[in-house]
């Protein structure tokens, strides 16, 4: 019997457990609010962006031009998202995506390493730009960067 009530009354503490659990019980208000709160921050997705960057350089150096064309869309996927998450950010986000590729699908394209790495040169001065508009031009860029552990890369 003394067991049985120890098994309801565990039962019931998971019941509320459950009830606290905001994913499940919140008002739809609390549940947007949360959501907002957790999106990535630019912080995050700079680090993404950084790997990108570096993989992009790299890809260009190996001569994998497929895989390429693959970073680049990806880098832009993610400053895309970051105009959602912060809107705050989306306009030098825009003056970024006009300016960062000059000259980068035409080197893809023709599996050009000279012409890939002037423009890879202009994409770094690009996001230099932004960083100094920011107020982040402590965060600097390397022109080389070093290979990454990628596993497609090796
Ligand atoms: C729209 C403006 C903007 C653009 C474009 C931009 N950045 Fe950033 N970046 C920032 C800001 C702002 C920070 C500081 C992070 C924060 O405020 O949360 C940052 C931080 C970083 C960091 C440091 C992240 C950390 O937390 O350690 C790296 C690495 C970085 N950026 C790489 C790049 C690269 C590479 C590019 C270009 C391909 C680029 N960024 C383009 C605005 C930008």
């Amino acid at each position: 019997m003394r067991k049985l009530v120890a098994v309801m009354a565990l039962l019931m503490a998971s019941g509320s457990l459950m009830a606290d659990d905001w994913r499940r019980s919140a008002d739809t208000q609390t549940k947007v609010d949360n959501l907002v709160s957790v999106m990535p921050n630019t912080a995050q997705l700079m680090m993404s962006i950084g790997e990108r960057y570096r993989d992009l350089y790299w890809a260009g150096k190996l001569e994998r031009w497929e895989f390429a064309e693959y970073q680049k869309k990806e880098l832009i996927g993610i400053v895309n998202r970051m105009k959602t998450t912060r809107p705050g950010r989306a306009e030098a986000a825009d003056i970024f995506l006009d300016a960062g590729f000059e000259g980068m699908d035409a080197a893809i394209e023709q599996r050009d390493w000279q012409r890939f790495s002037t423009a890879f040169e202009n994409m770094r001065a690009q996001c230099m730009v932004c960083h100094v508009d920011s107020g982040y031009g402590f965060i600097t860029i390397p022109a080389t960067p070093s290979r990454s552990t990628n596993l497609a890369l090796e």
